[in-house]
């Protein structure tokens, strides 16, 4: 026979012996110590994110446009994911910005009008980026353009250069 009381309510599987039961200092003290440690965790995560880098990814704003040849002269080819027309002329090549000077709008080459348009509020631009008509207030800007070791195209959107640079291939 085992001499350890329990205190059961009649019918109920569960008993608690007695004199081993949770006191109320033995839960209070459970508790504290579970907000201490969660609030420990919170601190020590917080900690850990202020001391990580914010690093924020955004695309290059280098790319490279191909081999020259890709490109006739007296042409204007529109690279849509860059937003940037590739220009070649017999002079060299430059690299002129999509977007509009006006509210910033991207503009689409006309061939047949031989000129860059843009479709919100009429401007107009030469292929050479000069603005012939329209609320526009600024030339489309010429991003620097050179090539790399291996002959390609490469374009930089952060370097703008003057107009009258131009890449001689
Ligand atoms: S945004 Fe191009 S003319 Fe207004």
């Amino acid at each position: 026979m085992s001499d350890t009381k329990t205190s059961s309510v009649a019918g109920s599987p569960l008993a608690i012996p007695v004199g081993q039961g949770v006191t109320r200092r033995d839960f209070l003290n459970e508790i504290t110590m579970g907000a201490l440690g969660i609030a420990g965790l919170g601190s020590v995560a917080v900690t850990y994110q202020y001391f990580s880098p914010n690093v924020l990814f955004e695309p290059s704003t280098t790319f490279r446009a191909g081999n020259p040849d890709l490109y006739p002269v007296h042409s204007v080819t529109f690279l849509q994911d860059q937003q940037v027309y590739i220009v070649r002329m017999p002079e060299g090549f430059y690299a002129v910005s999509a977007v509009c000077t006006h509210l910033g709008c991207i503009t689409q080459w006309k061939p047949d009008a031989d000129m860059i348009a843009c479709p919100c509020h009429g401007s107009t631009f030469r292929p050479d980026g000069v603005k012939i008509e329209g609320p526009a207030p600024r030339p489309l800007p010429h991003f620097a353009i050179s090539l790399t070791a291996d002959g390609e195209l490469v374009v930089d959107k952060l370097q703008i250069i003057k107009a009258s640079q131009v890449l001689k291939v």
